[in-house]
């Protein structure tokens, strides 16, 4: 039940055929009440980099607002997911039905997306996507209350097959996580490089969140591909990268991924990674003051360098504080609040985005290469590219 309709409901049986007048305070003090945002990231496993890079992004636009959210204080919870999707439903009403928050503002894997999906579409809660591509939270399942800043699966690979394309690459071996996130990536790889005129010669995958690379390095060695493309990402992407250098691939068959590859990981994969070229909406080195400024920022308040994840986790924020700024504060004025966050224009590190009709970010794909442990910017793959939202009704 949303606070005002609390509020409502007690101060009727209160003061019976009370009058707008007598409501009043009793709302003033609903609206001053903190606002309750709950976080459901990894926290462990290989993507627990992910999720902390999110919260210190969103942290730090709601900082700028000096730690509020319309006016309003905040108060902070905070769920394990584990990139765990057995356990998404369970943790999101943790979240829902435990701790009461406003807003839920998760996750990183496909997956446990799923489950938080579907308690945001059951208890109408607020849910804002700060990273799970999952093609069905803006597509068939989409909703009104969810939100995603980031991108879909899709998205960052269906422009990379025409630059490896260009680059003379026409037969790959494509290789990721078989699950939602790398299926999906597949998904717009296939078709932007069969498009393109390529072929892909070999699908390779292994259960997410598994590592162990060499049966199909081996496998990759002996079908000489022109080159492989692949989506892993955290953790399991430093691995990949290494391996894929000491199994001695690296400099015979050049490596590609969708950006998720080399985002957060370069110091761990060290100089196996340098030359690697991926597609993404952000890239380290973009020439802007924003990004500029953010990322001296954000270096300031972590002690670390800010990724891909960041900029999406600090997005959310930005998203969430223009609806709260719409509103004043009141997030139980639904009307309003989706109406601002739908027609948002986010002024992000990554470039301006907007907010297309299923929900989902309309942004420019970078094509990045690694070069001393950053994601140099080498030209632009893809102009304002929005997800088809196939499917998507909003109720
Ligand atoms: C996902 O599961 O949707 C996912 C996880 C990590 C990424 C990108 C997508 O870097």
């Amino acid at each position: 039940m949303t606070s005002r309709r609390l509020v409502l409901t007690r101060s009727a049986a209160i003061f019976g055929s009370a009058s707008t007048g007598l409501l009043l305070p009793e709302i003033v003090r609903a609206q001053a009440a903190k606002v309750r945002v709950g976080f459901m990231l990894p926290y462990t496993g290989t993507f627990a980099q992910l999720g902390v890079a999110i919260e210190n992004g969103f942290r730090m636009a709601i900082n700028e607002q000096g730690g509020k959210l319309g006016g309003r204080e905040i108060e902070y919870f905070k769920v394990d997911d584990e990139s765990e999707p057995s356990k998404g439903i369970e943790n999101a009403n943790k979240l829902v039905q435990r701790d009461k928050v406003d807003v839920i503002v998760g996750t990183v894997h496909s997956g446990v997306q799923m489950g938080i999906q579907k308690v945001a579409r059951d208890t109408g809660v607020l849910s804002l996507i700060p990273n799970a591509g999952v093609h069905a939270a803006t597509r068939g399942l989409c909703a009104p209350n969810v939100y995603r800043t980031s991108f879909s699966n899709s998205q960052p690979t269906r422009a990379l097959g025409k630059v490896m394309m260009d680059k003379g690459h026409k037969k790959t071996v494509w290789i990721t996580w078989k699950y939602a996130a790398g299926d999906e990536a597949f998904e717009g790889f296939k078709e932007g490089y069969t498009a393109a005129g390529g072929t892909i010669v070999k699908e390779l995958g292994l259960p997410f969140p598994q590592v162990e690379f060499q049966a199909l390095l081996t496998e990759i060695a002996a079908l000489k591909p022109d080159a492989v493309a692949c989506f892993f990402a955290g953790g399991g992407a430093a691995k990949f990268i290494r391996d894929y250098a000491a199994a001695g691939l690296k400099g015979k068959i050049p490596l590609y991924g969708s950006g998720f590859l080399t985002e957060g990981v370069l110091d761990a994969a060290g100089p196996a990674a340098d030359g690697i070229i991926t597609t993404m909406h952000y890239s380290d080195s973009l020439d802007t003051p924003r990004n500029k400024k953010f990322r001296l920022d954000y270096a300031k308040a972590f002690k670390a360098l800010p990724d891909v994840y960041a900029v999406q986790g600090y997005d959310t924020g930005l998203l969430l504080v223009q609806g709260a700024n719409a509103v004043k504060g009141d997030l139980a004025n639904k009307p309003a609040l989706y109406k601002s966050m739908e027609g948002a224009v986010i002024d992000s590190p990554r470039g301006k985005w907007t907010m297309s009709a299923s929900h989902n970010p309309v942004q420019d794909i970078y094509i990045r290469q690694v070069d001393n442990k950053e994601n140099k910017v080498i030209g632009v793959a893809a102009k304002a590219l929005a997800d088809s939202g196939a499917g998507c009704k909003m109720a």
